[in-house]
């Protein structure tokens, strides 16, 4: 028998009304649904339908920085995560449920919790973004003075990470009997307390939450810096990021799945999806054209004001259409890192002018934007992903729901037709979609190697 061919993992992303900043002005996108259940109710099912591994939902518990901007022109408004995929969850049933949750702004017990729920409510479709949160003004919504420093921020994720995944394992399979002609609810030599005492948190438990359907949820990470890529490649399985070109993503692919040996892990233990933001047309010239339109519809403070805020410099005081200021390498940064220096790496190695940089950004934050037919943007899928680029996408429709739809009926199809994509869901939970196995359970483990050792 041949070997089964590889096949891309696609994630959906939600944010907002749609991905580009200008969406909610698109005459097509449904901007009074933001906060309706329906709205979510269909994005949901319309991944569904088109076979996705999971929905995606990104948290940042803050308004931007500069709010009035933000408010004005914007859409800086989000459900909070853990809230809607709990009600995405009772009308899909194949499709994974993702979501971020921040480690610098939250407990790991609160963390291991929801997401222990949301998989067992879910029957084993949960996964959790782990973010340090890159936007320092977090912070005073928090009662801190500041925002903790980069490398603390991922010391404490490392540490918060460990302690939710204790937490996750506290219940060893089997602990739950349910016997009702002895009485017997559960076998308490199979859970465990953790007894954490770290440098940041103190934690006793066992969890209230026997071990879920997929042994633990399916454990997500997007910082791509250094420190980011060490902390993924040691506990992540999923990686979301974002590329301008493949070389930029296959050198990033191949340093993080360099990094998994070293921690006792295989490659295929972590999939790694870039964001792309398609704008699909029945021509190129109609993709192209949408794709004016929308660049038409941001105004120029919009564009601006975000670009200012990702490079923290005010660039309103600089000349639009001279070159983009020498800025320092990322070093020196506190918020994120790996998108700060993707904006200067493309600034400096295009050579462009602030009113370029702008343009080329706003519409996908520094994510990869292709416009095109469908035909046109599945082979740019399939070539970063055949050629060492990543293990599939997050893709980020410019728009909803129409965005979304038109990837699933027109772009999904040609992906199938090509064998890089399922045509069916094989097994029930997100795991089984992205191929991942359950972990072992470490209070089991440890079990088993004492009684070896007696
Ligand atoms: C697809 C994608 C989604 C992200 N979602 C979030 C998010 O929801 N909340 C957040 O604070 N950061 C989010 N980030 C940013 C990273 O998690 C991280 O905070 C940031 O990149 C800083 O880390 P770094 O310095 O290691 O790059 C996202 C990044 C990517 C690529």
């Amino acid at each position: 028998m041949g070997e089964t061919k590889r096949q891309l993992h696609l994630g959906a992303f939600i944010y907002g009304v749609g991905h580009h900043i200008a969406a909610w002005r698109y005459p097509l996108t449904d901007s009074l649904g933001l906060f309706t259940f329906e709205f979510y109710k269909q994005f949901a099912q319309t991944a569904e339908r088109g076979k996705f591994d999971m929905i995606f939902i990104e948290d940042i518990p803050a308004l931007p920085e500069q709010l009035e901007t933000a408010i004005q022109y914007t859409v800086p408004v989000r459900a909070e995560p853990l809230t809607l995929l709990s009600t995405l969850a009772s009308v899909t049933s194949h499709i994974g449920l993702a979501g971020t949750v921040s480690t610098t702004y939250s407990e790991p017990f609160h963390v291991a919790r929801k997401f222990a729920s949301l998989d067992h409510l879910s029957r084993g479709r949960a996964a959790w973004n782990a973010v340090t949160t890159s936007m320092e003004i977090t912070s005073q919504n928090f009662g801190q003075d500041h925002h903790l420093d980069h490398a603390i921020r991922y010391e404490r994720a490392q540490e918060f990470v460990e302690v939710v995944t204790s937490l996750w394992d506290s219940w060893e399979d089997g602990a739950l009997r349910i016997d009702k002609a002895t009485g017997l609810f559960a076998d308490p030599d199979k859970v465990n307390a953790i007894r954490h005492q770290g440098k940041y948190f103190s934690v006793q438990g066992p969890l209230s939450i026997p071990r879920t359907p997929q042994g633990r949820p399916v454990l997500v990470q997007a910082g791509s810096s250094e420190t980011g890529q060490d902390f993924a490649a040691k506990t992540a399985e999923v990686v979301f990021t974002a590329w301008q070109t493949l070389e930029e993503a296959q050198a990033f692919y191949s340093s993080l799945k360099g990094r998994l040996g070293k921690y006792g892990r295989k490659r295929d233990h972590l999939k790694v999806l870039p964001g792309v933001l398609p704008v699909i047309g029945s021509t190129e010239q109609e993709a192209r054209e949408k794709e004016a339109y929308l660049q038409e519809l941001v105004l120029p403070e919009v564009g601006l004001s975000m670009v200012s805020r990702t490079l923290r410099i005010d660039l309103s005081s600089y000349p639009l259409d001279r070159p983009v200021p020498d800025l320092p390498d990322a070093t020196s940064i506190n918020g994120g890192k790996s998108r700060y220096q993707l904006l200067v790496d493309m600034a400096r190695r295009d050579k462009l002018t602030i009113r370029q940089l702008v343009a080329r950004v706003t519409g996908a934050r520094g994510h990869k934007t292709i416009h095109g037919t469908p035909e046109q943007i599945a082979d740019h899928l399939e070539s970063w992903f055949t050629n060492g680029g990543c293990d599939g996408f997050n893709i980020m429709p410019p728009y909803l729901p129409g965005g979304l739809e038109e990837f699933v009926d027109h772009v999904i199809p040609i992906l199938q037709k090509r064998g890089l994509y399922r045509t069916e869901y094989s097994g029930t939970t997100l795991r089984d979609h992205l191929g991942l196995e359950i972990p072992g359970n470490k209070f089991q483990q440890e079990r088993h190697k004492q009684q070896q050792a007696n």
